[in-house]
């Protein structure tokens, strides 16, 4: 991404695809003029994700008319074939002059083709005036040794502060509404912490399977995909420390001093499963191009320690799998049970835990579990939830979750991405699980559309605790 200064000229064209007057939001203005050189623009990414977030930011008015969108792509695909898809992938809403399709391939020749174009790569000006950043999308590396070396490589070019690494999960406003919940309200902070809390379950279940992405899946798995960025991003907002400010740098220190007090995960605390055919469908290995003997794990669920004063002995359990019961991406806070003593003369027998849930996709909201008296002439139990849903608050606008990001770079503010110490320490602390000494993880299979392997409710037995179950939250079904 790059200033104007010397961006393209009129035979690329502007972002401005809106003949209505856009009303931008209140507290929010258009971000500075600037080019968008995407690579790999003929991805799918950039027409499920990246044009979709373009166009929802262009309809609020937050971006500038004369912004220019060059993509740049390997295949010879013409700027007017590229339109049209693009057209096609936004159904109704033409791009029309928004954007110039490089056709190109990513060699010496191609980066100065695109010099020609002006898009002037990583030299800033030397005036102070201008930006050129780079966005990165995940995988940012494939574990700690490729993650360093590529954040040497690309720190050799760039400085810091131009360097913009997605983790798409953090443009998700239920994402970063976890700190105005845990900041904001004067109720969660003084129990937020191991005298209080029993454990926290961070879950990011998909119904779908790898959806033709075998190739990308098989060398990846679950545990790569999901575990060292989406789901400790979510464990980071939710174990931070209060930091002073949003200053990107005052939540990035934050957030990089959890990560830093991950314990290294051992492999005896991480169970891989891979689904087979059960009642949602075909088994992974009946997937287009995955091998019929594969072994790649399509969920996995770890316990995560995070040694500090705060929450040393409280267990962090995270799962994500796909073709599992429900869609849920969502954290569960639960606290200690109360003392039963008061209830011993009573019928009650037992007394279920108060349950914090922060959902975070596909229903957007919170949710309390706690206990009542059930109406009658005895002292019975009730377990009951009280809930809260944003659209009942809310306009929830069209949102894919790319827009505060795209916006937040173009404007340079770094508070939502992620900084390269934070990335190592990521890998660094599931390094043993990547790479184990012993022989590798075994993978335990589980029906299509189930809860996940046996295996994993055994990891958490053995501390006294279950899964929340996949199925309860029966808003976030209906909505799938
Ligand atoms: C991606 C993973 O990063 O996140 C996918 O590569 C996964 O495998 C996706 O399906 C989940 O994101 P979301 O926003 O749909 O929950």
């Amino acid at each position: 991404m790059s200033t104007p200064s010397n961006a393209p000229d009129s035979s690329s064209s502007s972002a401005g695809a809106q003949s209505s007057t856009p009303v931008v939001p209140a507290g929010k203005h258009p971000a500075p003029p600037c080019t968008l050189v995407i690579f790999g623009a003929g991805g799918d990414l950039t027409k499920r994700l990246l044009m979709p977030a373009l166009y929802n930011l262009t309809v609020d008015g937050l971006l500038d008319p004369q912004m220019k969108i060059i993509g740049v792509n390997h295949g010879q695909v013409e700027t007017s074939a590229w339109r049209d898809d693009l057209y096609k992938a936004l159904q109704q809403f033409a791009a029309d002059k928004a954007s110039t399709f490089h056709t190109s391939k990513l060699d010496d020749k191609a980066w100065s083709s695109l010099a020609q174009r002006k898009a002037g790569l990583l030299k800033e000006g030397d005036d102070g005036k201008g930006f050129r950043r780079i966005v990165i999308e995940k995988p940012f590396g494939t574990d700690l040794a490729s993650a360093r070396d590529l954040n040497e490589h690309i720190l050799s070019n760039a400085k810091e502060e131009q360097v913009y690494r997605i983790d798409h999960f953090l443009g998700k406003d239920t994402v970063q509404s976890i700190m105005a919940v845990r900041f904001a309200n004067a109720l969660f902070e003084p129990i937020w912490r191991r005298e209080y809390i029993d454990c926290v379950q961070i879950t990011a279940s998909e119904t779908i399977g790898v959806e033709g992405r075998g190739s990308f899946y098989e060398q990846t798995g679950a545990f790569r995909d999901m575990l060292p960025n989406h789901l400790f991003q979510l464990l980071g907002m939710v174990a931070m420390e209060p930091p002073n400010s949003f200053d990107a740098e005052a939540v990035r220190d934050k957030k990089a001093d959890i990560f830093d007090a991950i314990q290294p995960v051992k492999p005896d605390d991480v169970v891989f499963g891979q689904y087979e055919k059960g009642p949602a469908g075909p088994g992974y290995r009946q997937e287009p191009d995955v091998a019929p003997d594969s072994q790649t794990e399509t969920y996995a669920a770890a316990r995560v320690l995070v040694e500090n004063w705060r929450w040393s002995g409280v267990p962090f359990y995270l799962r994500t799998g796909k073709r599992l019961a429900a869609r849920r991406t969502e954290i569960s806070v639960q606290l200690k049970t109360v003392p039963f003593r008061l209830f011993r003369d009573t019928p009650v027998n037992a007394l279920t835990p108060n349950v914090l849930t922060l959902r975070i996709d596909p229903t957007h909201g919170t949710s309390f579990d706690f206990n009542v008296k059930a109406p009658g002439p005895i002292m019975q139990m009730g377990a009951v939830q009280s809930s809260f849903n944003y659209g009942d608050f809310f306009d929830e606008q069209p949102n894919v979750g790319y827009e505060t990001l795209l916006y937040d770079c173009m404007l340079g503010d770094e508070t939502l991405f992620q900084r390269a110490d934070s990335i190592e320490t990521s890998w660094a602390a599931v390094d043993d699980v990547l790479h184990p000494k012993g022989s590798p993880l075994p993978v335990h299979g589980y029906p299509a559309g189930s809860q996940g392997p046996a295996e994993a409710d055994a990891l958490l037995a053995r501390n006294g605790h279950a899964w929340r179950p996949l199925s309860k939250d029966k808003d976030a079904d209906a909505k799938k």
